[in-house]
């Protein structure tokens, strides 16, 4: 193990999501989903960590964790319960709870979606009518210029990719859809939706002229995908073709790649991204299939590498490719929006982040702009299909007593934040036997 050091404007921090942490929310897509589906029971999505109740409690864990940034996301039907009808406790929930992070010295960067959308919204028609883009418009134009003076750093939307893909293609998020028709109408138009809103944001925090450089982004599921056979590489390149590249060209510069149409849009080429948001946790290795959601399952096992709680490969070299591919291509700065790891037992976490850590500061001596990096998550949470038996927090929570316990891999995570470093006396401390 080699130790490795960070430049010290680089920023590490975690990363949240207000669904599966806030609790106690029944306008929320994800209450009834996983409710009516039985996925879990109703007591955790009602509850998660109950974080809503306990903003300061948790607050203090950030603290103790040494971060200089924090990721987390607002929910939209907690801000907008009805159409157009705006509630300003809530709001000032999270003015409060962004007050906190200020005070503590902690940077906050807000995403405007993170997987859940207000129930009404979704009975309204959701994303697959073109109309309904415009009342996310306007609870995000809202939420920046109520809370635009304490944010500068904007996440429009989390995953549009898996958002898309899982809810509508293969049916496993809300709305529960499989059509391949309405999985590119609703790609377009969170494409067109996030152009939109870069625009806007810039526009709203000029005119009310609020401090601090606006930094818009948008945060990409991307995993490694590799073939083994010629068939297989072909399909890799295909998969994430489809996966990573259509959104986020989309995204990045307005352009509409195929399968996407320009039916009934107006989009003009630029430039509608500022950091790129890089989600990474595995690989797959894939082969030919006629039903696409094999490709996101393991039909192909590297027995060399171990796994995760959730069987995922843990492929640290992956955070490394995706970075420099991405760079190369969008030559965005990049931020990493999440990284992390299911373990109950906290056996692999801790080596899980210094290797990924390590890829990231390798890339960064080459001169990749790698400028961020957010662990998910802080505790272990609401895992949407998977419910709360999926631990990826630093912090271990538990569901009963809500209390929450620091992992030896938060002691591991509070060294990095505050050294910016990772040094001879940590591999002493954390990995003895392997200096
Ligand atoms: C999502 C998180 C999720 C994490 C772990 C990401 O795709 O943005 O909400 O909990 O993966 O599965």
């Amino acid at each position: 193990m080699d130790p490795f050091q960070f430049k010290k404007e680089f920023m590490l921090g975690v990363s949240t999501s207000s669904t599966q942490i806030e609790g106690a929310n029944k306008n929320n897509s994800w209450y009834g989903w996983c409710t009516e589906k039985d996925i879990s029971e109703s007591k955790i999505c009602s509850h998660a960590c109950d974080h809503w109740n306990r903003v300061r409690e948790d607050t203090e864990l950030l603290k103790d964790l040494h971060v200089q940034t924090y990721r987390m996301s607002l929910d939209w039907s907690r801000i907008e319960p009805s159409p157009g009808e705006y509630s300003i406790d809530s709001i000032q929930h999270y003015r409060e709870e962004i007050q906190l992070l200020l005070e503590g010295g902690i940077k906050p960067l807000v995403t405007l979606h993170h997987f859940a959308d207000p129930v009404w919204f979704l009975k309204s028609g959701g994303w697959e009518d073109s109309r309904n883009s415009a009342r996310f418009i306007d609870y995000a134009v809202f939420v920046v210029e109520e809370l635009g003076d304490l944010v500068s750093d904007w996440i429009i939307f989390n995953e549009p990719n898996v958002y898309a893909i899982f809810g509508y293609l293969f049916g496993i998020f809300p709305p529960g859809i499989k059509s391949i028709e309405k999985t590119l109408q609703v790609a377009a138009q969170l494409i067109q939706t996030h152009i939109k809103l870069y625009e806007l944001i810039y526009e709203i925090r000029k005119e009310c002229q609020f401090k601090g450089e606006t930094m818009v982004g948008t945060a990409i599921h991307f995993r490694i995908f590799d073939g083994l056979t010629l068939v297989g590489k072909k399909t890799a390149s295909f998969v994430e073709y489809i996966f990573h590249d259509v959104i986020a060209d989309g995204m990045s510069s307005g352009r509409l790649r195929p399968p996407l149409t320009i039916k009934n849009m107006k989009i003009k080429k630029g430039r509608y991204l500022d950091f790129l948001g890089v989600n990474y946790y595995t690989r797959n290795i894939v082969e030919f299939a006629l039903d696409p959601s094999l490709y996101f399952h393991k039909l192909i096992h590297d027995t060399t590498l171990d796994k995760s709680d959730l069987g995922w490969d843990i492929y640290p070299e992956g955070i490394y490719r995706i970075c420099k591919k991405y760079y190369r291509k969008y030559k965005l700065p990049l931020f990493i929006t999440e990284n992390g790891i299911s373990d109950r037992f906290d056996n692999r976490r801790p080596l899980y982040i210094v290797d990924h850590l390590a890829y990231i500061a390798k890339a960064a001596r080459e001169g990749i702009p790698i400028e961020r990096y957010y662990h998910w998550t802080l505790m272990d949470n609401y895992e949407w299909n998977e419910d709360e038996s999926i631990k990826f927090g630093l912090y271990h929570w538990d569901l009963e007593s809500q209390e929450r316990s620091a992992r030896k891999s938060a002691e591991l995570y509070s060294q990095l934040c505050r050294k910016k470093a990772f040094t001879e006396e940590m591999i002493a401390e954390f990995f003895p036997g392997k200096t």
